[in-house]
């Protein structure tokens, strides 16, 4: 369980200039959730990864990790605590020159596990990410996804209750990708860790994630269960899951963007837009089915003297719209 209490972080730059990269998170992902932290360059992902490994110290609020505050702890308490916490990074930075199973003892050495233990674990460990034929071979003769395993392997090597992955599967093309993403459900699945998941890609919150946070500029500026934050209608999280072709405008003609499932059922949608009458086209549409609940888009166009009649009678029926901007 992961918990971040109000959590600010104030950066001072040279010549005094503050920057403020986290500016009051409140966040609670549960035991055994997958959780995705998006947004844009700058918003705070990194910083909010760094002060929940307690590499950089919040300027104020709290971090706690499975009902341990983090924040305040001294530091011989504070590394002890940082060993309930796994890392896996976009780039997996292995020891070159040792084999994949010394990469993954090599935390258990640090921790001084003896040999014969270290043996068994390393196997088991390799094991449970599909590489237990590969321990032998060093990372310049594995793949990229191979590598990622082995890290993953490795960030595992302490028993944490938290993985956080920055940016996990950036580096790796989609077929791998879906792999990665499996075997961190798979693993949550097993050992029931909370999964905390920096991405910038939306399809990897589609893919693995219970739950998502939007952060904006240091505050949330969206958060939730996946399903929930797709029905929110118009929302910035919604627009992103469910994203829609870009399609070249009709002169003459507006679009029109409608939102459906959540609780606005498709049939009510269908049944308002062919009330509109023969004016009306459909320009795209799409669905998703996020976590069991499916959520979808439609884009039709009317004549521009229609907008604001053809708008208010699909709101009339209840129907999300929004004018899609030429
Ligand atoms: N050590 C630092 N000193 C001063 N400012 C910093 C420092 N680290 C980050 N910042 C600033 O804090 C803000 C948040 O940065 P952060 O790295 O957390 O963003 P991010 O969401 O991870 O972005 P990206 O997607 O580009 O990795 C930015 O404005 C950044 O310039
Ligand atoms: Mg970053």
């Amino acid at each position: 369980m992961i918990s971040l209490s109000d959590l600010r972080k104030v950066y001072r730059t040279r010549g005094d200039r503050e920057v403020v990269a986290l500016d009051g998170i409140d966040l609670h992902v549960p035991r055994g959730e997958v959780h995705g932290i998006v947004g844009e360059s700058g918003a705070g992902k990194s910083t909010l990864i760094r002060c929940l490994t307690a590499l950089e110290e919040p300027s104020s609020g709290t971090v706690a990790i499975d009902g341990v505050t983090l924040t305040g702890l001294g530091e011989r308490e504070l590394r002890r605590q940082r060993r309930r916490i796994g890392m896996v990074f976009q780039h997996v930075n292995l020891l070159d020159a040792r084999t994949a199973a010394q990469n993954v003892a090599y935390p258990l050495r640090v921790a001084g596990v003896s040999r014969a233990e270290r043996d068994v674990r390393v196997a088991e460990l390799l094991q449970l990410v599909g590489l237990g034929d590969r321990g032998d071979s060093y990372p310049s003769q594995l793949s990229g996804g191979q590598k990622q395993r082995v890290g993953i392997a490795r960030a595992l090597a302490a028993e944490p209750a938290v993985l956080l992955c920055d940016e996990p599967t950036s580096a790796l093309d989609s077929d791998t990708t879906r792999q990665i993403l499996r075997l961190i459900r798979e693993l949550r699945d097993r050992l029931g860790l909370t999964v905390l998941i920096i991405t910038h890609e939306m399809s990897v919150v589609r893919e693995v994630c219970d739950s998502v946070t939007l952060l904006d500029r240091g505050k949330v500026a969206q958060t939730g269960p996946i399903a929930e934050v797709a029905g929110e209608h118009g929302s910035r999280l919604a627009r992103s899951l469910v994203p829609l072709p870009p399609e070249p405008g009709v002169a003459g003609r507006t679009t029109l963007e409608l939102a459906f499932g959540g609780g606005t059922p498709a049939h009510r949608v269908l049944a308002a837009v062919a009330a509109l009458g023969e004016d009306v086209d459909v320009a795209s549409g799409t669905i998703e089915t996020l976590a069991g609940t499916r959520v979808g888009r439609l884009r039709i166009t009317v004549p521009a003297a229609a907008v604001a009649s053809s708008t208010a009678r699909l709101r009339a029926e209840g129907v999300h719209v929004e004018e899609v901007a030429p």
